[in-house]
């Protein structure tokens, strides 16, 4: 009987909530204003903060409670509809920019402190039906850790970020669902052993037509031949990263490994501490829009390829960690025209006698190690 009389008081506080929203919306006129959020995505939210176990004295879960659901910490909803498009757990360290030691504080703590457990990801959030960004980055499963398959029906999502959440096991093919998909990075940082993520079979990745960003550092594929075939498949993909995912003999970059239209449309690669064996392979020769190659830290040897002279557009170079013995044309030769780099290094391999002129103000380095450089003064004439 009571329940009767509960209906239209619910009824009632519904409308008056919907009209203070809806006038609130039209008459202020000020786009910065405060939304009234969405009831059902509310509720999904606080099922969702439910399923974590926060550290108590950090603030980010504090801020979610109250109505507007658009003004907690980590969440944007589109301001023309109310819904909530963007969640992000971010890993909560705060750095000063003063400390000259606070990125490896950062570092050591993101590994060992972070702020956010869950024992399994929540399906509640399957219920923010408009998010097209999810970043999961400062969060720790702890319980069951595979990567749940109800995030493959997130079909809005342009940006997915689960680095370092600590899934394990298969990757799951229903990710291939998410044809929206720009950024997807997924590295796992060295806290986490390779193998413990992996990607058994790698055709879904061909359904991600939209992907830009793929960051697999940590995540080996069974079979590295068919991602690479899969990768040229890739219309708009730039940012490939996939490090620390090889044992040595598991993976070389053979001559037909990436086609030309793929290589030219790289922008960043990674593929360093993958234990890659032989010279500096020619392939890589074609990335003509290559600004970010980090090869360090595998097993390359012989000589810096002339051709590197060529790859003009390079702002990051780390070589470093590997076991070259010399540089084609010498070191002016390679940093000719190179008016982006900001970043060398090449410690930590065979290189022996002067690598570089210290008369122009390229660059502040040892023998082997070069670092930080300044912009070549004659960029235009050298
Ligand atoms: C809009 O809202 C912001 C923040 O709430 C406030 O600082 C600003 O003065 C407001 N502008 C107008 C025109 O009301
Ligand atoms: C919360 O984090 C602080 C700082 O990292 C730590 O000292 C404290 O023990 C943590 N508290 C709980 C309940 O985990
Ligand atoms: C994903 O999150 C990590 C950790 O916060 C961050 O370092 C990385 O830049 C993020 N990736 C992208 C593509 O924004
Ligand atoms: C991890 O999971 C266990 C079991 O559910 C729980 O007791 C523990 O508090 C969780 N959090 C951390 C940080 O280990
Ligand atoms: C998503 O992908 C999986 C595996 O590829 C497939 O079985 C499933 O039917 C797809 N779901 C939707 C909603 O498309
Ligand atoms: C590169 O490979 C993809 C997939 O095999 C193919 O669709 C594309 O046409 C190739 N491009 C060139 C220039 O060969
Ligand atoms: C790389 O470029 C060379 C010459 O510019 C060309 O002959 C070769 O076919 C290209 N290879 C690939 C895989 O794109
Ligand atoms: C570069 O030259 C300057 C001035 O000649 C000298 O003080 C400096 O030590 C040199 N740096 C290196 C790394 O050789």
């Amino acid at each position: 009987m009571g329940r009767y009389r509960q209906v239209p008081g619910f009824v009632i506080f519904g409308a008056v909530l919907l009209l203070i929203g809806s006038s609130w919306r039209c008459s202020c006129g000020n786009s910065s204003a405060p939304l009234l959020c969405r009831r059902e995505e509310r509720d999904a939210l606080l099922e969702f903060k439910q399923s974590l176990e926060s550290n108590s004295s950090n603030g980010f879960l504090r801020s979610w409670e109250g109505e507007d659901c658009c003004v907690w910490e980590g969440l944007s909803c589109d301001r023309a509809t109310g819904h909530v498009i963007r969640l992000e757990i971010l890993p909560q360290v705060t750095i000063t920019e003063n400390d000259p030691f606070s990125y490896e504080k950062w570092e050591s703590l993101q590994l060992s402190d972070p702020v956010v457990y869950a024992s399994e990801l929540s399906p509640s959030l399957l219920r923010l039906r408009y998010l097209n960004h999810l970043d999961l980055s400062g969060l720790r499963i702890n319980g069951s850790t595979l990567i749940p398959a109800f995030i493959g029906s997130m079909k809005h999502l342009s940006y997915l970020n689960l680095s370092n959440v600590g899934f394990q096991g298969v990757v799951p093919p229903h990710l291939g669902n998410l044809t929206n998909l720009e950024v997807l990075d997924h590295q796992a940082l060295d806290y986490y052993s390779p193998y413990d993520l992996f990607l058994a079979d790698s055709h879904w990745i061909s359904r991600l037509v939209a992907l830009k960003y793929l960051d697999l550092t940590g995540v080996p594929p069974v079979n590295a031949q068919d991602l690479m075939q899969v990768l040229n498949t890739l219309p708009s993909l730039s940012h490939f990263a996939l490090s620390r995912c090889f044992a040595p003999g598991d993976f070389s970059i053979s001559p037909g490994l990436f086609n030309s239209s793929f290589l030219a449309r790289l922008q960043y690669l990674d593929l360093s501490r993958n234990n890659l064996q032989g010279p500096i392979p020619t392939l890589l020769r074609n990335m003509t829009s290559i600004r970010h190659l980090d090869l360090s830290n595998n097993d390359l040897y012989g000589s810096i390829p002339i051709w590197f002279s060529d790859l003009n557009g390079l702002a990051h170079v780390d070589l470093e960690g590997n076991q070259l013995d010399s540089i084609e044309g010498g070191f002016s030769f390679f940093i000719r025209g190179k008016c982006r780099l900001r970043f060398l290094s090449l410690g930590d391999n065979l290189l022996q006698g002067e690598i570089g002129r210290n008369s122009s103000g390229i660059c502040a380095f040892g023998l082997e190690l070069c670092e930080e450089i300044d912009i070549p003064a004659n960029c235009q004439t050298g």
